[in-house]
């Protein structure tokens, strides 16, 4: 069924989508204009509502807002009592203008400027996720300058290569990020915090990649950073209070793709992480978690309106729509593929016929997705909608050939909320200065 991947409050005519959040897909576009992101409130609410239901009080659930960092999702999250993932001075200041709790608020990123550190030093974040020796010597300096104390987690690697896109996997050793634990790296960066008085070590970090589909990685993870952990306390006398895994878990973007429910992929973390610190006499972290995807993805679509159409002989059938990869560019960079479907008004008994969606971009590779039933009536000016786009397309969008980047709109029980207004082709030239010497 096309409605598995689509949003919960999703209605169809046919095969057609028909309305989302209540709000009739008509009435948002002539309102909104296309391409348009439209989020569907009940389903956002209800994946984070999942994840703490699912990991229980004593875990900290942490949106991870690369996924979609926009206002007002931000303050949906910290309304839901999220924890929040920030990856850069952009993300923590969309953080600051959400009035995100700081104290909930970790920073990440494998290379912070001093600027970065010393805004998350004047804001108070409550985690500074540490990512190399260099990053130490800095906050520790910064600390000092400004008599902060900043509560820190390293972020390990801990030797693991999860099953996905190989640009997503993050786990292993050959890698950009983190302090590797099988070299002993980790064992040092340990070492070097613990000599600094104003950085104060909570935890330990490890993300092992993105888009998983199997809880084997995220065990093996779990029982290497526990082992980690049993040394750290023969080795220091230290236990460390905070264990955060990450985020990862994969989601649906095609009808066939069978996944881990929010529910498995928690009880699978939690009784790794129970049985890793009984097995090593340890007692259980606070345990963290990072989703992204997972609580964004499969509440996000994106409208399209069709503008050509091109039938190649003997091959494929081209509908060429008003965005593409400046909208989404998951397709071109990673070979994601995606469910894609008539919207809006229309017959409802068409043949269904293969057609490959295509964007407006200049290269061939800008396609939307290919070999996707549309009814064979499909005509210009139609409405398409792609799924799961929740997650990595508004926060991955470009103005690629100068596209105004599309709005973001929120809905729910027959309400609408524009969180991000679409550009204007003033937006996209504002900040071009003129040469003044010709
Ligand atoms: N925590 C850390 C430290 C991360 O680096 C990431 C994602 C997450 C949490 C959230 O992971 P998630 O639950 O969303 O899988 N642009 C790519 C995904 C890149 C993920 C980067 N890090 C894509 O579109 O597939």
């Amino acid at each position: 069924m096309k409605e598995d991947v689509f949003p919960r409050t999703a209605e169809f005519e046919g095969y057609r989508l028909t309305a989302l959040g209540g709000v009739r897909l008509e009435d948002l576009t002539a309102r909104f204009g296309t391409p348009l992101y439209v989020l569907d409130r009940a389903e956002l609410i209800g994946r984070m509502r999942t994840y703490r239901q699912a990991f229980g009080p004593d875990v900290g659930v942490a949106y991870a807002a690369k996924a979609l960092c926009v206002v007002g999702v931000l303050q949906l999250a910290a309304a839901e009592g999220l924890h929040l993932d920030v990856a850069s001075g952009g993300e923590l200041h969309t953080a600051a203008r959400a009035r995100f709790p700081m104290e909930r608020v970790l920073l990440h990123g494998n290379n912070k400027s001093v600027e970065e550190l010393e805004y998350a030093a004047r804001l108070g974040v409550g985690r500074v996720v540490v990512d190399s020796f260099s990053e130490l010597d800095r906050l520790a300096e910064i600390a000092k300058r400004t008599d902060h104390t900043f509560n820190v987690l390293l972020r390990i690697t801990p030797g693991v290569l999860p099953d996905t896109h190989g640009f997503i996997a993050t786990g292993q050793d050959d890698v950009k990020f983190g302090f590797t634990l099988s070299a002993g790296i980790a064992h040092e960066a340990v070492a070097r915090v613990l000599a600094f008085d104003r950085l104060c070590l909570r935890g330990a970090h490890c993300h092992i990649g993105s888009q998983i589909t199997a809880t084997h990685s995220f065990a093996a993870a779990a029982e290497l950073m526990l082992s980690f952990f049993s040394d750290l306390r023969s080795a220091y006398g230290i236990h460390l209070a905070e264990f955060n895994l990450g985020g990862g878990l994969g989601i649906a973007y095609l009808q066939s793709d069978v996944m881990l429910a929010i529910e498995e992929y928690a009880d699978a973390l939690l009784g790794a992480v129970r049985s890793g610190a009984a097995r090593h006499g340890l007692a259980v972290p606070r345990l963290f978690v990072e989703p992204g995807r997972s609580i964004a993805g499969p509440a996000g679509v994106t409208l399209h309106t069709v503008g050509t159409i091109k039938r190649v002989r003997g091959a494929r059938t081209y509908v060429n729509v008003d965005g593409g990869m400046s909208d989404n560019l998951r397709p071109a960079l990673y070979g994601s593929r995606y469910t894609v479907c008539a919207a809006g008004p229309g017959y409802t008994n068409a043949l269904m016929i293969p057609f490959t969606v295509a964007g407006k971009h200049c290269e061939t590779g800008d396609l939307v997705a290919q070999d996707v039933l549309l009814p064979d009536d499909l005509a210009e000016g139609d409405l398409l909608v792609t799924a799961v786009t929740g997650a990595y397309g508004y926060s991955m969008a470009s103005n690629y050939n100068r596209l105004p980047r599309p709005a973001v709109v929120l809905v729910g029980d027959g309400h609408t909320d524009l969180l991000v207004r679409r550009e204007t082709l003033d937006d996209v030239v504002s900040h071009d200065l003129p040469l003044v010497r010709s």
